[in-house]
């Protein structure tokens, strides 16, 4: 089984839609190895599986754990890891910190966050044979410093700077480039601006491929639905509903029947 790299990924521009899911742990990885496409590990992991309400508090160390237990399931998907927040701040430190993601992990690329200001530094992790995914529009670790998360490329001037900042990061080096929350028209402009593929998670149907974050598509995470999530499966209720026909057959001494014994 080969297994797909950066450079199929980008082959993949304007011939044929990417998929991306995201995945934390070894057993979830291997279900979707080989089915999508790419699989990012992404800091998003601090809100649905450790209960955050943003994704600021997680660690390099926390996600280097994930990422290695994620690369154990994966035989052909791209696997690349989000550098969490404050573990790029300066491009020593962000080197510091890919470096130890590519030494204990077998992912295959980082993502981090921010576009013509973030530029040096994905050039420094180009330049060390880092290979970085990008990640603009509305971007989860500024949830505090921008007091809430904002959809963007809803004006002239944003588009312009959208825009600025993908040619910034592909000029950098990045292999391609996550929109999300951007405007279905705006994400548009900005596809057909690069010539590396983009990857849209609430950004419409015109970019070079879309992300979903595992739980949220197969309906685990039920509290609150965002309005660009589409629920392929009612997970949290089938798993109710199995636990308690399971407590309900324990109550019952319907389990263990004799077959599960020794
Ligand atoms: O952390 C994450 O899961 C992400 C995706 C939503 C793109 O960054």
């Amino acid at each position: 089984m080969k297994k797909i790299n950066i450079n199929s990924i980008k082959r993949l521009k304007s011939k044929e839609k990417i998929s991306m899911i995201t995945a934390y742990d070894a057993l979830m990885a291997k279900i979707f190895d080989d089915i999508v496409d790419i699989i990012l590990v992404g800091d998003s992991l601090s809100m649905s599986f450790g209960g955050d309400n943003d994704t600021l508090g997680i660690s390099i160390d926390e996600m280097i754990y994930h990422t290695k237990a994620v690369c154990k399931g994966v035989k052909k998907t791209l696997v690349v890891c989000d550098m969490p927040f404050g573990s790029y701040l300066d491009k020593n430190e962000a080197l510091k910190n890919a470096s130890k993601i590519y030494k204990q992990t077998k992912a295959d690329a980082v993502k981090l966050e921010g576009g013509v200001e973030k530029a040096d530094i994905v050039k420094e992790l180009c330049q060390n044979s880092i290979a970085v995914m990008g990640h603009i529009g509305l971007k989860p670790q500024f949830v505090r410093a921008e007091g809430g998360y904002k959809v963007k490329g809803k004006n002239e001037e944003e588009v312009k700077k959208l825009i600025k900042d993908a040619k910034a990061l592909e000029e950098a080096g990045v292999f391609c480039i996550v929109l999300e929350g951007v405007k279905a028209d705006a994400a548009k402009k900005i596809t057909d601006s690069i010539s590396i593929p983009t990857i849209g998670i609430g950004s419409g149907k015109n970019t070079d491929g879309q992300v979903l974050v595992w739980s949220d598509m197969l309906g685990f995470f039920d509290e609150f639905k965002p309005k660009f999530v589409k629920r392929y499966l009612n997970g949290a209720e089938l798993v109710r509903n199995s636990v308690k026909e399971y407590v309900k057959d324990v109550k019952d001494g319907r389990f263990p029947s004799e077959e599960y014994w020794y």
